[in-house]
């Protein structure tokens, strides 16, 4: 073994010790509609999941063409969304719950980042991040979905102010991800699931929250994407 590789080995163990959180991800099944949905429900903030944050959940299911996500926010308390915003506004200021999905298997440079506010308004855009982790100087560009609704990017949304409870539905279209129809089963995907919480008093500063908690306060890092497989 010559002297780079007793080097190589040396700064190696810090370095994957370093990746650990990030290689050890969650997963999920999907199953199709007819069969049930597979939830995810998360309550930790980000970075690194060390503080509380409200109740979130996820369900997931696919049919033929779509899929079907229903996001679910407890405890929710300011539905603090811009009034003035509409489709592909800059919602995630606000309060919004996210989907980044790709399908596949790998750490991704590429996926769709899909948004809901509270009023029901969408944000949806493949994105081009190819350091993975949203590097400073490192591209991060994004293209848009400009007629979502036309595309069959739709949702619906309910909001229950009493309760506490704000509830998104959303259908994706496989098409978006190659998949063709009636073509899902068995189709393996890499998706993180997010949340923003913010008052009008606190605003901009906001509440992260995610199924799998990046280690910054950043939600562009794919290797921590959690692993679903649609059953
Ligand atoms: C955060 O995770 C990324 C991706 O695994 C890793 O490269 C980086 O070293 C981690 N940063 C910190 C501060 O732990
Ligand atoms: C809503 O957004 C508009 C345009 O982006 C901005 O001018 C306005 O100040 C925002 N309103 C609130 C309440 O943040
Ligand atoms: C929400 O937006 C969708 C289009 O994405 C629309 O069909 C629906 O009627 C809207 N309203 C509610 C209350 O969900
Ligand atoms: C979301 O979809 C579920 C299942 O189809 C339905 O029961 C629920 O009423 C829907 N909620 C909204 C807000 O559209």
């Amino acid at each position: 073994m010559n002297r780079w590789a007793n080097f190589l080995l040396l700064v190696g163990a810090p370095l994957l010790g370093a990746q650990c959180t990030a290689s050890n991800v969650p997963s999920l099944k999907v199953p199709s509609c007819d069969q049930g949905t597979g939830s995810v429900q998360y309550d930790k903030s980000v970075p690194n999941g060390q503080g509380k944050f409200p109740l979130t959940q996820v369900d997931l299911c696919y049919t033929n063409n779509d899929i079907k996500i229903t996001f679910t926010a407890f405890e929710e308390i300011n539905f603090f969304y811009n009034e003035s915003h509409t489709t592909n506004d800059p919602l995630y200021e606000y309060e919004v719950m996210e989907a980044f999905i790709y399908h596949g298997t790998n750490d991704p440079k590429s996926y769709l980042e899909f948004e809901v506010s509270p009023n029901n308004v969408t944000w949806q855009a493949f994105i081009y991040n190819p350091s993975k982790v949203r590097a400073e100087s490192m591209p991060f560009d994004n293209g848009q979905l400009k007629t979502p609704i036309f595309d069959g990017l739709v949702t619906s949304t309910e909001l229950d102010r009493d309760a506490h409870i704000w509830v998104s539905n959303a259908s994706i279209p496989l098409g978006l991800f190659n998949v063709d129809d009636g073509e899902a089963k068995g189709t393996q995907w890499r998706m993180n699931f997010f949340r923003t919480i913010v008052s009008p008093d606190t605003f901009p500063d906001q509440g992260l929250g995610a199924w799998n908690p990046t280690n910054m306060s950043n939600f562009h890092m794919t290797p921590f994407f959690g692993k679903v497989l649609f059953v």
